[in-house]
């Protein structure tokens, strides 16, 4: 008799994933959006614990990655965010109805023969003729923005330049018949959006047109003092290389894939690439209990980012709606609606438990996580093994950071990465905890050991509080755990690291050797 395949003996991922955030265009720059996970740490995640033909959901999936990468390995993908310009960019950009790439071409070449000379002469037209041509378009209404905005109404994000020559281009989009040609050009729009817009802000020491918009760098509509206007035309001309760039590989790994299958299974997004904008916390339901066989997902980091806030400059242009439900439902603290620690904290209980109805018995689920409260870690690590599921692996993955976007002070308190946890349901019994009772010090103890049993002798901020989370973890004490930033810092020079301001590192002090001592005695 054969046992059943189970794959609980699938080996767990335990090392970092090389992080090749540029390799594919379909991801990198194509359009930007928040906190994108890199295609090939997801890619490795998928390989490893979902096979051909399974179902994958990734429940927050901003721009798609998880959803696009499981769709081109041949997984049924549900793409979920409650965030519409999230699901227009992993739509547009997994979108396989176009034949062959030549319709885009075809369609671009329209938008250019009708718009391209407008648009080169608004760059050098006198104000008083911008104003002239503004006021012959049509405009997206000029709503309020959010409340920490630098901007009080939406037309202020823009010059008058800049909204004359998207609301151009726009109005010209959205009268092209081909259809996936449209929703690829409005995607080089939304693009061309982000650059084209009094927010943006020039990386340092590259050219003026590579860098991006304060919303999708420091989260805030922040007003550039001196805005770069960049050339209206070839803004948007460049957005549409780099997405004619990005279909170029779905259209090709389609074609390529769709010739050597035999089996009926076919590349097609009508088919395999599922998009819903449900609330992450009440997804089982939509999606059926015990459906799923693989769930790769990474939630809001609780007060960083507001996501449907800012993401009001293209929701808004767009005319996506965003209903008060999904503002309430979002799983962020603060926002315009001021959303608490508390509503956070449940509702990312919540949507970790209706993860694991959703999957099926026998199968494994990864969440990516990143947060100075380490109260926020426990919640997930609690719901998840509440719900059944035990810990088998969690990973540091350390990030490139740009560290000209953060402040001089406190860089060794600089999270740069996150840690993806990966948990396997079993058959289910549930295990119930206990708490140990609350242990003084465990910050120092926890450090003690840590730094005693490993050989490095130096270390990034977050492999540390990964590291730091985890043992309080596997101690059942992670509930006692605090780690204020400045006594993080302290603890660890108080034990002789030092922090390297040059290589972000922290670093383990060995004195040098004293030479006016002499080596021996005489
Ligand atoms: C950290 S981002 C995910 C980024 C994504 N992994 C990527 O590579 O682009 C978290 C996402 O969760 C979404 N979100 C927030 N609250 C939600 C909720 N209640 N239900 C579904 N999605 C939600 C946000 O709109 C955001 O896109």
């Amino acid at each position: 008799m054969h046992a059943m395949p189970t794959r609980a003996d699938i080996p767990p991922i335990n090392e970092t994933i090389a992080d090749e955030r540029q390799k594919w265009a379909r991801h990198y720059g194509a359009h930007p959006y928040f906190t994108r996970r890199s295609a090939s740490v997801v890619r490795a995640y998928l390989e490893r614990y979902s096979q051909e033909g399974d179902t994958v959901l990734d429940p927050f999936g901003g721009s798609g990655v998880t959803a696009i990468e499981a769709f081109l390995l041949g997984r049924h993908a549900i793409q979920n965010d409650l965030n519409p310009l999230a699901n227009f960019l992993a739509r547009a950009i997994a979108d396989t109805r176009l034949p062959s790439l030549r319709p885009l071409q075809a369609a671009f070449a329209r938008v250019a023969a009708a718009c391209e000379d407008t648009l080169r002469s608004l760059e050098t037209a006198s104000d008083t003729a911008v104003a002239d041509t503004l006021a012959g378009l049509p405009l997206p209404e000029n709503i309020a923005l959010p409340r920490t905005s630098d901007a009080a109404r939406f037309h202020d994000l823009f010059t008058p330049r800049q909204l004359a020559a998207l609301a151009v281009l726009k109005r010209q989009i959205d009268r092209e018949p081909d259809e996936p040609a449209r929703l690829a050009l409005l995607l080089a729009w939304s693009a061309t959006a982000a650059k084209l817009n009094r927010t943006f802000i020039s990386a340092q020491g590259r050219a003026a047109s590579r860098g991006g918009a304060s919303i999708s760098s420091i989260y805030r509509y922040k007003v550039a003092k001196a805005p770069v206007e960049l050339p209206l035309w070839e803004t948007f001309r460049g957005r549409h290389l780099n997405i004619l760039a990005a279909k170029r590989e779905i259209l090709e790994t389609r074609d390529h894939f769709n010739r050597n299958r035999h089996d009926g299974w076919r590349l097609d997004s009508d088919q395999h690439f599922i998009v819903m904008a449900e609330d992450a916390a009440t997804l089982a339901g939509p999606v059926r209990p015990e459906s799923v066989d693989y769930i790769f997902t990474d939630p809001p980091y609780g007060a960083f980012i507001a996501y449907l806030d800012l993401s009001t400059l293209w929701n808004h242009w767009l005319g996506f709606p965003v209903g008060a439900a999904s503002r309430a439902n979002e799983i962020i603290v603060g926002g315009d609606l001021g959303l608490s620690e508390e509503h956070y904290r449940s509702r990312l209980a919540a949507s970790i438990r209706a993860c694991l109805e959703v999957l099926k018995p026998d199968r494994w689920f990864s969440v990516v996580f990143q947060h100075w409260d380490v109260r926020y870690f426990e919640t997930i690590l609690r719901t998840a093994t509440g719900c059944g599921a035990e810990l088998r692996a969690a990973v540091t993955q350390e990030r490139e950071v740009i560290w000209s976007m953060h402040k001089k002070k406190n860089r060794e308190s600089v999270l740069a990465g996150e840690m993806i946890l990966t948990f396997y349901k079993g058959a289910g019994e549930r295990r119930d905890r206990e708490m140990r009772e609350a242990q003084p010090c465990l910050l120092h103890e926890l450090l003690d050991t840590i730094l005693r049993d490993d050989p490095a002798d130096e270390m990034t901020s977050q492999y540390l509080f990964n590291r730091l989370v985890l043992a309080a973890w596997q101690r059942q004490s992670l509930s006692q755990l605090s780690v204020p930033r400045e006594a993080f810092s302290r603890e660890l020079q108080a034990r002789g690291w030092a922090y390297d301001e040059r290589r972000h590192v922290w670093r383990k002090h060995t004195p040098a050797a004293d030479t006016s001592m002499p080596l021996w005695e005489a």
